[in-house]
């Protein structure tokens, strides 16, 4: 028998440690949140991307009353940015949520659905994603999809 584990390289940044491109994709995030459609969980969500050619696009929560039917924010703006920029990779998304009006203290990462997706982006472009994730007390920072979804299903490899 061999034992392997793997390992998620991520880095815990505060507000100063954001470059200016971070900070202003978070800013997108949370507005985006601000425009959610959430009458269900009350929990609204904030997607941006950025894209190789400079673009923002920005993303968030669907909510349907046939509950599966809804869409989170990180998958309604990745695939936006896809459908409209098929040939663009993306570079970077950030991710910040509010409640009863009150940003979250701590960040909230992907849903497994929306990682699968990002990883697929990921390797569409050959590119990694850079997911800053939001939180009033932290934010975290890792380095790619792939580091999100170990064992991943992959028809190709
Ligand atoms: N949600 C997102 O949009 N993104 C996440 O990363 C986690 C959850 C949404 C789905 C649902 O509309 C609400 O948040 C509560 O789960």
């Amino acid at each position: 028998m061999t034992n392997k584990n793997f390992t998620t390289n991520f880095s815990v940044l505060s507000e100063a440690d954001l470059t200016e491109e971070q900070a202003t994709l978070i800013n997108r995030a949370k507005m985006a949140s601000e425009k959610a459609y959430a009458p269900y969980s009350k929990f609204q969500v904030g997607a941006a991307v950025w894209l190789e050619n400079g673009e923002i696009i920005t993303g968030n929560n669907q909510e349907n009353a046939a509950y599966p039917s809804g869409l989170c924010a990180e998958r309604t703006a990745v695939f936006y940015a896809n459908a409209q920029y098929p040939d663009v990779p993306v570079k970077m998304l950030a991710i910040a949520a509010q409640t009863g009006g009150k940003w979250l203290e701590k960040p909230i990462s992907p849903c497994g659905s929306c990682r699968q997706v990002l990883l697929e982006t990921e390797r569409r472009f050959g590119t990694d994603i850079q997911i800053l994730l939001y939180g009033q007390d932290e934010i975290l920072l890792i380095h790619s999809a792939k580091s999100l979804l170990p064992f991943a299903f992959n028809l190709t490899e």
